[in-house]
């Protein structure tokens, strides 16, 4: 995901309303939005920029970031595509907490105090709020996230599964890559080569589908000592999933597996 800017969608607070026929005219409200710069091109170390903005309440933090971007400083750096909470590409801090921007509304923040902005911890940063995803997609891809069956026939049917047997892995199924999790872990900060939240849900969710045959193999690997073992169960990633994925449990269940298989 690397698309830092495109036309998208007007936020609320740039739609013409027109007549609406009865809808009265929405009140705005005055917001100070403090982001975290960084600008390695021109200098060596980031520093805060702050804007005032004039909002509705329903307006998301992304809106904000796009009145900035649009209207005062189009030097601002930030991944999004979506805008709805689906592609996982705008995980910041918001506040001091991993949220996405696209989904955190205005009016659910304080906006007595100035709303801080900045970049997921534990990547590297490369520009504003911009991070390098590859150590996080480099421990995705080692857990195999694809389904691996032992028949090597061509299928000529579905593979047939129960309701039960799908509803073991529904919750990490609801995974959107976006980090969150991983870039909340004081494990992944202290220690990059940790595997992270999300490559272990994304390995739950294919060690518990029926239909797959390599659940051994991602359990050696994650039975590692970069593995499962580094999770201290301080359930940040929990709080700061936004698709409400029970990622300290998941991880839980991994390390009961890998205990049941005794490598
Ligand atoms: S588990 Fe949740 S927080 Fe972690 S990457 Fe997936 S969606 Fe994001
Ligand atoms: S922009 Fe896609 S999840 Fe927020």
């Amino acid at each position: 995901m690397t698309a830092t800017y495109a036309e998208p969608a007007e936020p609320a607070s740039q739609i013409d309303l027109g007549d609406q026929g009865g809808a009265g005219e929405l009140e705005t409200l005055t917001v100070t939005v403090q982001v975290r710069r960084y600008l390695p091109e021109f200098q060596e170390d980031a520093y805060w920029d702050t804007w005032q903005l004039e909002m509705y309440p329903t307006d998301r933090v992304l809106d904000a970031l796009h009145k900035i971007k649009w209207e005062h400083d189009g030097t601002l750096s930030f991944r999004r595509s979506c805008a709805h909470g689906v592609c996982g590409s705008d995980a910041m801090r918001i506040n001091g907490r991993n949220r996405l921007a696209c989904k955190t509304l205005l009016k659910d923040l304080d906006h007595t105090k100035p709303i801080t902005v900045e970049p997921i911890k534990g990547l590297p940063c490369e520009k504003d709020l911009i991070v390098d995803m590859e150590p996080f997609f480099q421990s995705y891809r080692e857990i195999m996230p694809f389904l691996v069956s032992n028949d090597n026939q061509e299928p000529t049917r579905e593979r047939i599964q129960s309701a039960a047997e799908r509803e073991r892995f529904d919750d990490t199924t609801k995974c959107i890559l976006c980090a969150a999790c991983t870039s909340s872990c004081p494990i992944f900060w202290t220690d990059g080569q940790y595997f992270g939240p999300a490559a272990i849900v994304n390995a739950h969710r294919f060690i518990f589908d029926s239909r797959d045959d390599a659940g051994d193999m991602r359990l050696e690997i994650l039975n590692d000592k970069e593995g499962v073992w580094r999770c201290r169960t301080t359930f940040n990633c929990t709080e700061a999933c936004p698709r409400g994925i029970q990622v300290t449990k998941a991880i839980a269940e991994v390390k009961q597996a890998i205990l049941a298989r005794s490598f």
